[in-house]
C-alpha cells in the first residue's frame, strides 16, 4: 500500500502535499512525510495520521515548490517515525518515497554496509534510496541513469519518486506493480498513487506502465524512458473523474456517503449498458469476448475479500443463467496451488482498486496458461484494468472509506449484466424470464433507495448489539455470499468477531456457539429456500440466540419468531443480494460508530493490498 504524492512548478508545495496525502491516506496511515527543496532539502515524518503531520509542522519551514508526500502502510519496520518516508540517501542529498516491497534488499544492504552504508531504519525503502545514490558516486553517472541502473538491480515491486537537493528542479518517478499517476499542468507537473490528489489542478494525466521512468522539471519537460533504456512517447489520458466524487459532501464518513451512492452508483454500473425496453445488454468492453464466454466450458473467478463475495454471487448467477460451470478462487490461494487452467477458461479477476497484489499475480498465472482474463475492476486505468484482455468497470466512482460498500453492489450489478448477456445468447434463459429480470434490475435503485430509508431503524438496532463480542450471519443460496460480507464488514470496522455461514450448515458446528448473548443475523428473504431458512431461525431461537432477520416486506412469519425483523422490498431471488446487503453495512457502520471506531480507516486495514 502506502500513498505518494509529489509536485513541480511554481506553486507552493506543501498544501498540494498534504491535500494529496489526506486524500491517499485510505492507503495506509501508519505515519506521514514530506519532503520540500526551499533554501535546504527538509523531511518532516512523523508516525501516525497526515493530521498528525500537520500538527508536527507547525511553525517550521514549509516553503518550496518542488516536493514530495508519503502516507504508509507499514510492510517493512514497524509504523515508527525512523521508518516512516521519504527516507534519505547516506549523503542525505537524495530523499525516496516509495509503495511496495523490495525483495531483494537484504542481501543488497548486507553488500553496502560491507562498504561503508549506515542505515537508519528498518524499511526496504531505505537500502532502495542507499543503492541510487551507491550507482551515482561508483559509476559517475547523473540521476535519472542511476535510478536506471538502480531499478534494473532490484527485484519486486515499486512506485517511487526520487528528489535531490543537487538538482531542485528536477522529480524523478518510476513504477513496476504499484500504480503511479502523472499529471501534466502548465509547466507544471503532479506524481501520486491516484489520481485524486491531481484532478482539481488538471485533468490531463499519464499513466505510467510497469518498468517506466518519468523525468520531469520545471520548464514543463516530460521524459519517459524504460528500464532498459527505451524511449517511450507518453500518452496523455483525459480524467472522467469530478472533484465532488472524492469528498465527504455532508455525510460525517465516506463509508455511510458510500453506503447512500448506492442506487446511483449501481444505476451508473448499468448505464447505457441495458435497454430494457428494447431487451438488450450489451457490454461494450467484453463485445469482442462474447464468443469466448458464450462457447466458454468453465468460468473462473478470482478475488479478494468483498470482490471474492461478489464473485461468490457471480457463481451462482452463471450457473443459473447462463449453465455454465463455474469456480470461485480466493486469489491468493489460487496463485499458489498449481491450478488446472485450460486455454478455453475464462477467468473474471474481480478488483475495485484494480491494484491487489494476489489478484494480479492470479491473472499473471492464468495468462501464462492461455486463458482469457476478463476484469471487473472500479479504478479506470488501474494495474488489473490495463492488464487484463478485456473487461467491464463497475462505475461506482472513487470509494474512498477502506470497508468496502457501493464496489460490492456494482461488482454484483455488472456480473448480473454479464450473467444476463451470455445466458441469453446461450439461449439459456426463457424470453418471459429474461425480459422480467431486466425490468426488475432496472427497479433495483428505487428499492435500495427504500431501503436507506430504514437507517434510524438500523441505528436502534446498532444501540441494542453494539457491544456484543460475537455475531453470526446466515443466509442461503444467493444470499449466503451476503452473509459472508455482512461478517466481514462488522469485523473490519467495529473490531466485533463475526462469522458468516450458510444456514443450514450451521448445524454442522456453530449452532454449539448460539446462546442468549449471540446475536444471529438471519437473511430470511422470500426465494427458493426461505422456509429451510424460516427452520433455521426456529433452531437458533430453541437455543436463546438473538435472531436479527432481513425479510422481505409483508412477511409475517419470521416477523412472528425473530427478536427483530428489517423488512427491505421484494425481488427476484437472483437479484436480491443487491438489496439485502445494505442493512448489514448500515449495521455495522452504526455500531462501528457507536464504538468510537474509525470507520473509514480501521485499524491495521489499507484500502488496497498491493502486496502479498
Ligand atoms: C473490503 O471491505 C475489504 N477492505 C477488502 O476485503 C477488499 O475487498 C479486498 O482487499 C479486495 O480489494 P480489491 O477489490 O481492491 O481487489
Ligand atoms: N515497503 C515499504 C515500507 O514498509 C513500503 C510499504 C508499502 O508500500 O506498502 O515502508
Amino acid at each position: 500500500m502506502c500513498g505518494i504524492v509529489a509536485y513541480i512548478g511554481k506553486k507552493e508545495a506543501y498544501p498540494i502535499l498534504m491535500k494529496g496525502l489526506h486524500r491517499l491516506e485510505y492507503r495506509g496511515y501508519d505515519s506521514a512525510g514530506v519532503a520540500l527543496i526551499n533554501s535546504d532539502l527538509v523531511v518532516y515524518k512523523c508516525k501516525g495520521k497526515v493530521s498528525d503531520l500537520e500538527k508536527f509542522t507547525v511553525n517550521k519551514n514549509k516553503t518550496g515548490t518542488i516536493g514530495i508526500g508519503h502516507t504508509r502502510w507499514a510492510t517493512h519496520g514497524e509504523p515508527n517515525d525512523v521508518n516512516a518516508h521519504p527516507h534519505y540517501s547516506g549523503s542525505k542529498n537524495l530523499v525516496l518515497i516509495h509503495n511496495g516491497i523490495i525483495e531483494n534488499y537484504a542481501p543488497l544492504k548486507e553488500e553496502m554496509i560491507k562498504r561503508g552504508h549506515v542505515f537508519e531504519s528498518d524499511t526496504d525503502t531505505e537500502v532502495l534510496v542507499h543503492l541510487i545514490e551507491d550507482i551515482q558516486q561508483r559509476e559517475n553517472v547523473d540521476l535519472p541513469e542511476a535510478v536506471r541502473i538502480a531499478l534494473n538491480n532490484v527485484i519486486g515491486a515499486y512506485a517511487i519518486v526520487v528528489l535531490s537537493k543537487n538538482d531542485p528542479d528536477l522529480l524523478i518517478a518510476a513504477k513496476k506493480s504499484s500504480p503511479l499517476v502523472l499529471g501534466v499542468g502548465e509547466e507544471e507537473f503532479f506524481v501520486a498513487s491516484d489520481a485524486t490528489p491531481i484532478v482539481e489542478y488538471t485533468k490531463n494525466v499519464v499513466y505510467l506502465e510497469d518498468e517506466e521512468i518519468a523525468v520531469v522539471n520545471r520548464k514543463g519537460k516530460l521524459q519517459i524512458k524504460t528500464i532498459r533504456n527505451q524511449e517511450i512517447t507518453p500518452y496523455i489520458h483525459e480524467l472522467q473523474m469530478q472533484l465532488e466524487a472524492i469528498e465527504k459532501g455532508g455525510f460525517d464518513h465516506f463509508m455511510l456517503k458510500e453506503i447512500y451512492e448506492q442506487p446511483r452508483s449501481i444505476r451508473d454500473s448499468m448505464r447505457g449498458r441495458v435497454h430494457v425496453d428494447k431487451g438488450v445488454v450489451e457490454l461494450g468492453g467484453i463485445r469482442e469476448y462474447m464468443q469466448k464466454f458464450v462457447s466458454a466450458n468453465r468460468i473462473i473467478i478470482i478475488g479478494c475479500g468483498t470482490s471474492w463475495h461478489a464473485g461468490m454471487v457471480g457463481e451462482y448467477l452463471f450457473e443459473d443463467l447462463a449453465r455454465i460451470p463455474v469456480e470461485v478462487e480466493y486469489a491468493s490461494e489460487f496463485r499458489y496451488r498449481n491450478p488446472v487452467i485450460y486455454e478455453s477458461d475464462v477467468v473474471i479477476a474481480i478488483s475495485q482498486s484494480g491494484e491487489t497484489a494476489d489478484t494480479l499475480a492470479a491473472i499473471e498465472l492464468a495468462k501464462s496458461k492461455g486463458a482469457t482474463i476478463i476484469g471487473v475492476c472500479n479504478v479506470v486505468g488501474s494495474s488489473i484494468a490495463r492488464t487484463t484482455h478485456a473487461g467491464s468497470y463497475t462505475h461506482a466512482g472513487p470509494e474512498i472509506g477502506v470497508a468496502s460498500t457501493k464496489a460490492f453492489t456494482a461488482q454484483v450489478t455488472v456480473l448480473t449484466l454479464m450473467a444476463l448477456a451470455i445466458g441469453h445468447k446461450r439461449g439459456m434463459i426463457s424470453e418471459t424470464h429474461y425480459h422480467e429480470l431486466l425490468s426488475e434490475l432496472d427497479s433495483i435503485p428505487a428499492k435500495v433507495e427504500r431501503v436507506l430509508k430504514l437507517n434510524d431503524q438500523i441505528k436502534y438496532l446498532a444501540s441494542i448489539f453494539k457491544d456484543a463480542r460475537n455475531f453470526l450471519y446466515l443466509g442461503r443460496s444467493y444470499t449466503f455470499p451476503v452473509a459472508l460480507e455482512g461478517a466481514l464488514k462488522l469485523k473490519e470496522i467495529s473490531y466485533i468477531h463475526a462469522e458468516g455461514y450458510p444456514a443450514a450448515e450451521m448445524k454442522h458446528g456453530p449452532i454449539a456457539l448460539i446462546d442468549e448473548e449471540m446475536p444471529v443475523v438471519v437473511i430470511a428473504t422470500k426465494g427458493a429456500s426461505y422456509e429451510k431458512v424460516v427452520s433455521n431461525i426456529q433452531e437458533v431461537k430453541a437455543r436463546k440466540g438473538k435472531v436479527i432477520a432481513v425479510v422481505t416486506e409483508g412477511d409475517t412469519i419470521v416477523r412472528k419468531i425473530a427478536d427483530h425483523v428489517i423488512e427491505v422490498p421484494e425481488t427476484d431471488e437472483k437479484l436480491a443480494t443487491l438489496i439485502s446487503v445494505v442493512p448489514l453495512q448500515l449495521l455495522s457502520y452504526y455500531i462501528a460508530v457507536m464504538r468510537g471506531c474509525n470507520v473509514d480507516q480501521p485499524r491495521n486495514l489499507a484500502k488496497s493490498v498491493t502486496v502479498e
